[in-house]
């Protein structure tokens, strides 16, 4: 088992000082664009590469450097990791980083912001890479390859109907990856390979179509989970593991990239779901995610008037922000200002003044605007008539 129980930052990409503690099972960070998401997420990823590192310092500060907590299986020894980066530049090599936490690297899976998938025309059947702690280390820093999702789908696939060549995890795994089409919407399930093409085939309320063929948010869902199965089955072969014993560490940028707000929900439960036992990375944009989170697992980010990153403690309640809807999640988490229109707001105040000023023409010819403006159950309607009439 691996946990990262900490991270210090200091002076790296847009961050001068922060330090976090983490959750033993989901992280999800959220903030404005560019308070430093995926710079957390990089860090902690690269923890666990070897001196070479894809971050730079902040360009206003001589230096920068971070420090993590790890702890591995029940023996509770922490490891620390400081590296540090005195560039600005992109992929230099630094002397100073240290190699301890390169052996973590096959506990460890990065997926970055790229969710897209072209499609692959497989041949034949083919083996499972052979993969050593050093490839798992460079891809800690470049992300994981999604593009042998299918290549390793079809292998199981076609030796799943062999008995006895697949292992029960094996097949546990295979039955979860399937799993995944038929969890993404109603009507959808995988259906078969096609013999000729060696394709995919889904089922979907429109008719059969090739896996790369789903929509790109399909394809976002579907592919962060899959080769999640895929990359943690590529790497525990003595003995092979049930994805839902995986005990390691899956960092994701951006788990809702794509995804309708029903799918952004669905693939936090999905996640929960398939991987119970990882301690899961992410970050979201999304209100939705931030809603069905327990408590404690939201990290929301702002930035004071210097700059500085910090957490805001606002949703860290006994129900987490079960109970809030979707408006006050989008204010007090994630710092929208306001969340209603410019001209709303413009006729609102001239209906309000004009009550004021016992001016009732203009206010009636406002609240006539308002009124076709607003959601059609909106009780606020009944409020701006009873204050017309009252005026
Ligand atoms: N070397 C640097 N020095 C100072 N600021 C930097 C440096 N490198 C990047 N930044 C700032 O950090 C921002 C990128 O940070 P990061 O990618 O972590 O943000 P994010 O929270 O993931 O944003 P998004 O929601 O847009 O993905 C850039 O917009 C830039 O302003
Ligand atoms: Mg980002």
């Amino acid at each position: 088992m691996l946990r990262i129980n900490s991270i210090d930052i200091n002076g790296i990409g847009p961050i001068f000082n922060l330090h976090l503690d983490f959750n033993q099972h989901f992280n999800i960070i959220c903030g404005s664009n560019g308070i430093g998401k995926t710079t957390i997420l990089e860090c902690l990823a690269e923890s666990f590469c070897g001196n070479e590192f894809s971050l730079r310092k902040n360009s206003l500060l001589n230096s920068g450097d971070w420090t993590i907590i790890i702890k591995e299986g029940d023996n509770a020894t922490q490891y620390s990791k400081k590296v540090e980066i005195d560039s600005v530049r992109p992929n230099v090599k630094n002397n100073k980083g240290c190699w301890d936490l390169n052996n973590y690297a096959h506990y460890v899976l990065f997926y970055k912001i790229n969710r897209s998938m072209n499609y692959i025309n497989l041949d034949s059947i083919s083996k499972d890479p052979n993969y050593n702690d050093y490839e798992y280390s460079n891809q800690l820093k470049s992300g994981t390859n999604y593009s042998d999702i299918k290549k390793w789908f079809l292998n199981r696939f076609l030796w799943s109907k062999h008995e006895r060549e697949l292992s029960e995890e094996q097949l546990y795994n295979l039955n979860a990856a399937k799993g995944v089409f038929s969890y993404m919407a109603q009507g959808f399930d995988f259906k078969r390979i096609d013999h000729e093409t060696n394709d995919i085939i889904i089922n979907t309320p429109k008719g059969e179509i090739v896996f790369e063929q789903l929509s790109a948010g399909y394809i976002s869902f579907a592919i962060v989970l899959l080769g999640l199965i895929k990359d943690i089955e590529y790497r525990y072969k003595k003995p092979h593991i049930k994805v839902s014993d995986f005990d390691g560490v899956l960092i994701i940028d951006e788990m809702d990239v794509h995804l309708h707000p029903e799918l952004q929900a669905r693939i936090y439960e999905a996640l929960n779901r398939l991987f119970p036992k990882a301690q899961i990375f992410t970050s979201t944009h999304s209100p939705h995610v931030i809603q069905v989170a327990e408590p404690n697992e939201v990290i929301p980010l702002v930035a004071d008037s210097e700059g500085n990153v910090k957490i805001n403690p606002i949703v860290n309640t006994m129900y987490g922000c079960k109970g809030w809807t979707i408006e006050e999640i989008l204010q007090d988490v994630m710092g929208m200002k306001d969340t209603r229109s410019a001209l709303y707001k413009e006729y609102l105040e001239k209906f309000n003044s004009a009550l004021q000023d016992d001016n009732m023409d203009t206010a009636r010819s406002i609240y006539e605007k308002l009124n076709r403006m607003l959601h059609p159950d909106n009780v606020l309607r009944k409020v701006l008539e009873i204050q017309l009439i009252g005026g």
